[in-house]
């Protein structure tokens, strides 16, 4: 059994597993090379033969790693629904208005087509040796987080624009779309060899207002969760800066939950039961190897009594030297 399913099924917590969101991206100079040779991302994103070797880079390098996680995007489900989406160099993702009438009209074989090199990815990443006895992570947006892409049209700035919320009947048709392709696309990555499934929702935090969360979080989350255990296959939820992470998870009851590094570890260890995965800011890793190390420690402390699975509170910074990755990897191995 992989190390990471013995921390989640057997709550075995002997041995911390240890991957990173953003693992496989632009802080490894060997993806910075392919990167510079493709300069449209959805393509890449796209390309078999390319998409498996991004994603083993990080495997290929930090040999001690427990998880590969595909290189894709949450975008891509828009993209397989026919709204444009591109991505400017230090601006991010770039959408094109939202045509709900065409976008009804998408059928899931369609759907499937636009997105396979994305399954035959995930079947080639699944059958290699150097990944055999580690876990395969697929992965989703949630819909609130889709929603707000797919709507705002690119990222939203910290206070959320209003006019997202403004169309409660578009949001309403949106919703059901959304749940329909995203579970379609989950089933696609584990029928193609996905061990796992994580779900973020990176702007979780973006909704203070109970209804609101409920109606946009809540719900459709537990929609997909449901969805994902069905196959019985574990799920990692990640709502980023959820105003309260005991009641996410008590309402929610994902397998695992991620959590980000603005929220204090001793308070979830306290508060949640099931295996906690993350924390670590990012920017740590911009610092120096005895800051790491301390910072490190001080998690690993903090839940050596509790499932954990090491991972950061967000994703790796494209800034990030890769040696501290190393570090990071043999200080969390060589604990105990
Ligand atoms: O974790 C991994 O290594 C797998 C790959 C992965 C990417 N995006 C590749 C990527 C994953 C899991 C994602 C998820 C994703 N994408 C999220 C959720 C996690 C989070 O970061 O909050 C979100 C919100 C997106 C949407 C997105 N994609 C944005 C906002 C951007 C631009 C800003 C940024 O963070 O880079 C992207 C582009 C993107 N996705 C890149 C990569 C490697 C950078 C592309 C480049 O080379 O320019």
């Amino acid at each position: 059994m992989s190390l990471i399913r013995n921390c989640i099924i057997e709550k075995n917590n002997n041995k911390i597993p240890i991957w990173f969101m953003r693992q496989a991206g632009r802080y490894l100079p060997e993806f910075r090379e392919i990167r510079k040779k493709n300069p449209n991302f959805i393509e890449l994103c796209l390309n078999k033969n390319l998409v498996p070797e991004i994603t083993l880079q990080p495997i290929k390098r930090f040999k001690l790693i427990d998880a590969a996680i595909i290189f894709s995007d949450i975008l891509m489900i828009p993209h397989g629904l026919g709204q444009k989406v591109e991505f400017k160099k230090d601006f991010g993702p770039i959408l094109n208005k939202v045509d709900i009438n065409k976008i009804s009209k998408i059928s899931e074989k369609e759907f499937t087509k636009n997105l396979m090199p994305v399954y035959d990815s995930m079947k080639i990443i699944s059958s290699n040796e150097i990944i055999k006895t580690k876990d395969k992570i697929g992965f989703v947006g949630a819909p609130w987080t889709l929603l707000v892409y797919m709507i705002n049209q690119k990222s939203p700035k910290k206070k959320i624009a209003k006019e997202i919320l403004d169309d409660n009947l578009l949001i309403k048709s949106l919703l059901n779309i959304i749940d329909r392709f995203t579970k379609l696309h989950i089933k696609n990555q584990i029928d193609n060899g996905a061990t796992l499934i994580q779900i973020f929702d990176s702007w979780a935090g973006l909704l203070k207002k109970e209804n609101e969360i409920s109606e946009l979080i809540y719900n459709p989350t537990l929609s997909l969760v449901n969805y994902v255990k069905s196959f019985n296959v574990p799920v990692i939820c990640f709502p980023r800066e959820i105003k309260n992470y005991k009641e996410f998870c008590e309402i929610i009851k994902p397998d695992v939950v991620n959590i980000d590094y603005n929220v204090n570890p001793k308070e979830i260890v306290k508060n949640i039961k099931i295996p906690v995965q993350g924390g670590l800011d990012p920017k740590i890793l911009l610092t120096d190897k005895e800051t790491l190390k301390k910072e490190t420690i001080k998690y690993l402390e903090i839940f050596k009594d509790h499932p954990y699975i090491f991972n950061l509170g967000h994703g790796v910074l494209p800034e990030t030297n890769p040696g501290m990755v190393e570090y990071l990897v043999q200080t969390v191995k060589e604990f105990k």
